[in-house]
């Protein structure tokens, strides 16, 4: 397949997904999230893949939002469709099952920001702005950001965000726990790398349980999130990762996982 609004590479068990509409700040437009979509099923099913990384093309943004353009015409029924396929298209991101990264190389607004808070982890360089600045257009959030911004960084953080529309410094970001880590903008890949080095020494069976969990588990009481732990810890010691990971322990080596 080959894309018009996006680049795909995949190497060493990690691909990499670029939004790639520079002239316009890597704004998400239909074409756009269709494209993502496929990639985010590819990336899924592929075994080539172990971790993905989502970045924007250019320096200045990661993606600046959804495509204004396109939004400023809506009526309520294709907005509330605009809304749906938008989050259609991050749950597919947000529940791929391996490890992903949003590595945040300059503005991650509104649905940009949507985008990486689907991601597991969040890198930015230290240059990048970050904000939902949707009340600011008269909409507000609508690519799960009211919900997702919550659980990541807690409802205080999620309403000052949401509710002045302000931009965020990267710093500012790291602090109040929306980015995982900074770094300055040479050192972002790198950077980045050695968090995708550490999950790909890891059993990726271990990954996706470890990722269902607290996935699911952040959207129902904790006594059940407790017993879903408990069922996929069951489930983890039928796997020959489990098996290969205490042996290499016990013998004194680095385990060799084989994701099954
Ligand atoms: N949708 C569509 N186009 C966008 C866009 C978006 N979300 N964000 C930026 N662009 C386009 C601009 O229209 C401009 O296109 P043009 O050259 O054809 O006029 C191009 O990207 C460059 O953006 P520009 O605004 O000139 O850059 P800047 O450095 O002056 O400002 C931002 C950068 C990010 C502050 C500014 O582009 C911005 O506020 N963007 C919208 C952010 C937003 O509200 N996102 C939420 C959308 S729901």
């Amino acid at each position: 397949m080959s894309y018009q609004n996006i680049l795909l590479d995949v190497a060493g068990g990690v691909a990499t997904l670029t939004i790639n509409r520079p002239d316009k700040l890597n704004a998400l437009n239909a074409l756009t999230l269709n494209e993502m979509e496929h990639a985010f099923d590819h990336c899924a099913k592929s075994e080539s893949v172990r971790v993905l990384i989502v970045t924007g093309a250019g320096e200045k943004a990661f993606v600046a939002g959804a495509d204004i353009k396109e939004l400023s015409t809506m009526t309520p029924l294709i907005a509330k469709e605009l809304a749906y396929r938008g989050q259609q298209v991050l749950a597919r991101v947000e529940h791929m099952g391996k490890p992903t990264i949003a590595m945040i190389n300059g503005f991650a607004l509104g649905g940009g920001l949507e985008l990486a808070l689907a991601c597991n982890l969040r890198t930015a360089a230290t240059t990048a702005r970050l904000g939902l600045p949707e009340v600011s257009l008269g909409i507000i959030p609508g690519y799960g950001g009211t919900q997702r911004l919550s659980r990541v960084a807690g409802p205080s953080v999620a309403r000052e965000w949401i509710l002045t529309g302000d931009q965020f410094s990267a710093e500012e970001a790291h602090r109040v726990g929306v980015v995982n880590r900074i770094f300055p903008p040479a050192e972002l890949r790198a950077g980045t790398m050695k968090l995708v080095d550490s999950m790909l020494s890891r059993g990726p069976v271990a990954l996706r349980f470890a990722i269902e969990a607290i996935n699911r588990g952040s959207n129902i009481p904790q006594r059940e999130g407790e017993i879903l732990e408990c069922d996929l810890f069951g489930l983890a010691a039928s796997t020959e990762d489990m098996r290969e990971g205490m042996a290499a322990f016990l013998e004194k080596r680095k385990p060799s996982f084989k994701g099954k």
